[in-house]
């Protein structure tokens, strides 16, 4: 059961589609503290909180205070409170499991158990804002009943299934040439090349460098032959240069965020001097999403948002304030609080949250300060651009993940874990968002495998491969200046091979696991507490993961390791595939185990009565065959089962009932 509550007049958010109506009188668990615009619940010493969407630290939330505030934080640590996106989703696990969804643009803190170890403290920056509160059976209902509310997930086409090779740092066509064909002449598997920023002349949205990448659509059909999609970054921020037709235009219609006198309001990013589209606006951001056709026209069919949430540089009111600031040091004998207040003026030249009350958007004739519906920029620039597609390709899926969002955004893409670190910290990271992520409706998701900043190793990219090969979203990326990162560089080349290898073999099951995931409003990935909520175990386990209903995840995610502590709730079937080609199951009894896991082979786990699909080798989606399987089953007597959603990965038809076939593997 879903019950809505209003307090003042929220700024439509759009992230609920069909709302039920408004519910009078207190609310069930929350106590409304509106003089401190906050909402109390008192947690049970037992009781754990999970939700929160992309956020740090672990599965279960409580004992840390987490923001909701779209933030460009590339230091994904565990003292920080926000990340890219704002997921004010929760559950309480409790007595009575009840969720709690706040929609809110505006800037959102939960102190779950933080200042109070039994106090979930909700605080808004200001008070008009709609509550949901659900009920159900358990958290997977609670989870489901939510997400019907929100509406169903994005779904990527096919190809996005594949292995994907990405780096900040791909500066020529021949550069991107050179990836292409290092893959395919090992073997190893790969569907997509994104192109980053250097792509573009001087860092301009809808441009590409004639120089350097020339003849583009030939480029892009060549790239198609061998069955590889460029996948190119769109910024938020429009260069601000005269005769640049996506600025002249925007500007003669008025289409970008203004200060309050009228004037743009102009923020530094890549390009230098760059102005914001009011993506909130509907009129500009049809504007901008038609803009995506410059690459769609020449065969593009996937792309990738960054830098909305959004990412600031530096404003221009703000450097020329801080410049003059600065003369005020000069020559002084900066101490203690002078050398750090001096830093603390460079430092806080970007995204700097004050910023966010400079400028503003225009709905429905109304001005709204940007603070106040911070987070929901860049849910709006992905919507521009999943509008726009269905507006100009309706009959094709066309990738689209965004670094940030909102809950409502999760209907017109996915989202990359943002810039994350080549840490082992990273990795587990990773492994914790993936059900937090599903909870929120972002199914079509990952990490940067082997880590954006720093430099990797080869162990450690083995390992988050051997763990990134079930997330929908598949994608090696780094930074420039860091260590070069295709997995070609380094010396385990077999080992690299087998792995992605196994993810082609996978695809026909994880595809489906999304579909159903997708068209039903269910997890594909779940904590261990979300179907054994009986086992005192289970409840714990913040490493390991169910996939769909059949497979069970325990990454290893430590330097050095040979291995690791497993817990099983159930007895399971171990598979694992080595490098050899030699695959080997074993059936383990329920309990803790420590299982051996070398650096090349991969482990999973099958629960009892289920039957995992596998397709034969292939280097690209396009080679799989869909119908030519084998199954790993775990059943001693009697029969598993498993529902096979199988389209071509292109077509809209979703609901199509003639998607499902049941395969059955009988003892
Ligand atoms: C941002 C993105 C990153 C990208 C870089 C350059 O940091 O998060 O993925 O490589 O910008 O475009």
């Amino acid at each position: 059961m879903i019950r809505r509550y209003v307090f003042g007049n929220m700024i439509e958010t759009e992230a609920v589609l069909n709302k039920p109506e408004k519910s009078e009188g207190p609310l069930p668990y929350l106590e409304v503290r509106e003089e401190k615009k906050s909402f109390l619940y008192r947690m049970d010493p037992e009781e754990r909180i999970y939700g929160l969407g992309e956020n740090v630290r672990g599965i279960n939330k409580r004992g840390w205070i987490y923001e909701s505030k779209c933030s460009d934080d590339p230091e994904h640590r565990e003292d920080k409170h926000a990340l890219y996106g704002a997921h004010n989703f929760f559950v309480a696990d409790g007595k009575e499991p009840f969720g709690v969804f706040i929609d809110y643009p505006g800037i959102l803190t939960f102190d779950v158990g933080y200042e109070k170890s039994d106090e979930l403290r909700i605080t808004a920056s200001d008070w008009n804002l709609e509550v949901y509160i659900i009920t159900g059976e358990n958290v997977k209902d609670i989870v489901k009943q939510f997400r019907r509310l929100i509406g169903r997930s994005y779904i990527p086409p096919l190809w996005a299934f594949g292995y994907g090779q990405s780096r900040w740092g791909y500066k020529s066509a021949d550069d991107v040439r050179e990836v292409a064909r290092k893959h395919r002449e090992l073997g190893i598997g790969l569907d997509s090349i994104y192109l980053d920023i250097d792509y573009m002349e001087r860092f301009k949205d809808f441009t590409v460098n004639e120089e350097t990448f020339p003849d583009f659509p030939d480029f892009v059909k060549e790239m198609e032959e061998e069955h590889i999609h460029l996948v190119p970054i769109i910024d938020a921020g429009v260069k601000k240069e005269e005769g640049y037709p996506v600025y002249e235009e925007g500007m003669e219609k008025g289409y970008f965020c203004k200060k309050e006198d009228g004037t743009e309001f102009v923020a530094a990013v890549w390009p230098g001097k760059a102005l914001f589209p009011d993506m909130l606006n509907e009129e500009a951001r049809q504007w901008f999403g038609n803009w995506y056709r410059f690459l769609l026209d020449q065969g593009i069919e996937g792309f990738w948002n960054d830098m909305n949430e959004p990412s600031i540089f530096y404003t221009e009111d703000r450097l020329s304030d801080v410049m003059e600031k600065i003369k005020e040091y000069q020559g002084k004998n900066l101490d203690l609080n002078t050398f750090f207040e001096f830093q603390g003026l460079v430092t806080g030249l970007s995204n700097n949250t004050n910023d966010y009350k400079y400028f503003y958007h225009e709905r429905d004739g109304e001005k709204i300060r940007h603070d106040r519906v911070h987070n929901l920029f860049g849910f709006a620039m992905t919507r521009a651009a999943g509008e726009a597609f269905e507006r100009l390709e309706p009959e094709k899926r066309i990738l689209m993940f965004s670094r940030s969002s909102y809950i409502g955004m999760h209907r017109y893409g996915g989202i990359w874990q943002g810039d994350n670190m080549s840490w082992w910290s990273h990795l587990l990271l990773n492994i914790r968002m993936m059900p937090s992520l599903n909870m929120c409706g972002f199914l079509y998701t990952g990490a940067d495998l082997g880590g954006f900043g720093a430099d990797t190793t080869e162990d450690l990219l083995l390992r988050w491969l051997a763990f990134g090969i079930f997330t929908p979203l598949m994608r090696n990326h780094s930074a420039m200046g860091t260590r070069r990162q295709e997995v070609y560089q380094f010396d385990r080349i077999e080992g690299f091979r087998h792995i992605i290898g196994l993810r082609y073999r996978l695809i026909p099951y994880l595809y489906s696991e999304y579909m159903k995931a997708a068209v039903r409003d269910e997890m594909m990935f779940r904590p261990l507490a979300f179907d054994y909520p009986e086992d005192r175990y289970a409840l714990d386990v913040e490493d390991q993961l169910l996939l769909g209903e059949e497979i069970m995840l325990a990454p290893v995610y430590e330097q050095n390791a040979r291995g690791r502590y497993v817990y099983l709730p159930e007895a399971m079937k171990m598979v694992r595939f080595c490098q050899d080609g030699i695959q080997k199951e074993e059936i383990l009894e329920a309990g803790h185990h420590y299982v051996e896991i070398p650096l090349t082979d991969v482990v999973f786990f099958i629960r009892p009565g289920r039957l995992v699909p596998l397709a034969g080798p292939a280097v690209c989606t396009k080679e799989i065959d869909f119908e030519d399987l084998t199954y790993i089953s775990y059943v001693e007597k009697g029969e598993a089962l498993y529902e096979y959603y199988r389209d071509d990965g292109y077509e809209k038809d979703y609901d199509n009932p003639d998607h499902i076939t049941v395969i059955r593997v009988q003892k």
